[in-house]
């Protein structure tokens, strides 16, 4: 199908009140027209995910934020003009437009402008926000491919826009911004060096605001295989141990590392750039489960730049399952 007649097919399923999957430079949402209160039920069911978890809203331009919330502080206006189009999401006082099936219950509402073509083009057809979650189901690993979506979501989804490989692949950095002093509820695809550098001041992470995050809860971003964290020197020596007890092993090995022969069942060797480990982590996760690992050892880059949200999401897909 052509690009424009694509658009076109998922702005009338939107419309319509269904699910579109669509590319952003972060992940692969699952959206819904955000003021259709239905249409944003369905993503949870789907998703599997608890109705409180509040979503995203999506729009086309930092020109629409005042149409979405109560007030822009100047904080959050100069975050939106310095980032937007691009990974960041500002937590702010939620506009009267926006249902409170969108938000979890909460009076406040996240939103954001991707910076994706295809993203932004479905924006801009639909004109309306859209809200949307990762496409994948609660508490797995977030999709960076159409293919990902597809394999995890199927025939739940109505329509699904496929833009490539996400160039960022970590979602975005959450910014509260109500108050007079930002702070980050998930680092993400913005740096916070990034941030503080727009702001000219330093930021508090991580936060003490109160708000919930999901993706603060133990074990999130999970593959199906156990994930656990060693320091970087014990990385190969771990992963031997493990596959030698029978565990099928995958291993994460470190930048410096790399080329060491190391006896497990699958090894991925680390980007040396911080950006390109970003944009593989949810894949080398995905690829470990498809070959049949029960056990994935890692362990956490320097937390600066990039290196603080992979290593927040490692951190997440090791913690403890609901099972334990
Ligand atoms: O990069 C991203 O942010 C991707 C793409 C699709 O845009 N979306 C994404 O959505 O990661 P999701 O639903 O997987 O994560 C959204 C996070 C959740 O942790 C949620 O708790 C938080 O945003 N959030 C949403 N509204 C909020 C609010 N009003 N206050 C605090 N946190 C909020
Ligand atoms: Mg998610």
């Amino acid at each position: 199908m052509e690009r424009t007649t694509e658009i076109e097919k998922a702005s009338g399923v939107l419309r319509a009140g269904g699910l579109v999957a669509f590319p952003t430079e972060t992940v692969y949402g699952l959206g819904a027209d955000a003021e259709n209160p239905a249409a944003v039920a369905r993503i949870f069911q789907v998703k599997g995910r608890p109705p409180s978890h509040p979503l995203i809203v999506h729009i086309g331009g930092a020109e629409h934020l005042d149409d979405w919330v109560e007030e822009v502080p100047p904080a959050a206006r100069l975050l939106a003009e310095r980032f937007w189009p691009g990974p960041l999401t500002l937590v702010l006082r939620r506009g009267r437009r926006v249902p409170l099936e969108a938000t979890g219950g909460l009076e406040t509402v996240a939103v954001r402008v991707p910076d994706h073509p295809v993203a932004l083009a479905l924006l801009t057809a639909f004109g309306g926000g859209v809200t949307a979650p990762s496409a994948n189901r609660f508490g797995a690993v977030s999709p960076t491919t159409a293919d990902h979506v597809r394999a995890e979501l199927g025939d739940a989804v109505d329509f699904v826009l496929d833009g490539g490989r996400c160039s960022v692949g970590v979602e975005s950095t959450i910014v509260d911004a109500t108050g007079d002093l930002p702070s980050v509820l998930r680092p993400g695809g913005v740096t916070r060096e990034d941030l503080e550098a727009a702001l000219g001041y330093p930021l508090a992470v991580p936060s003490t605001s109160p708000v919930r995050v999901p993706g603060q809860h133990p074990s999130h971003y999970a593959p199906r295989a156990r994930v656990v964290l060693v320091e970087p020197e014990r990385v190969v020596a771990e992963a031997e141990l493990a596959q030698e007890k029978g565990h099928q092993v995958g291993v994460f090995l470190p930048a410096p590392q790399a080329g060491t022969p190391v006896k497990a069942h699958a090894v991925v060797a680390i980007p040396a750039s911080m950006p390109a480990y970003a944009r593989g982590l949810y894949a080398y996760l995905r690829e470990f489960d498809q070959q049949g690992c029960d056990l994935i050892v890692a362990s956490l880059p320097s937390e600066d730049g990039l290196g603080l949200a992979i290593a927040n999401r490692l951190r997440r897909a090791a913690g403890p399952r609901p099972t334990d």
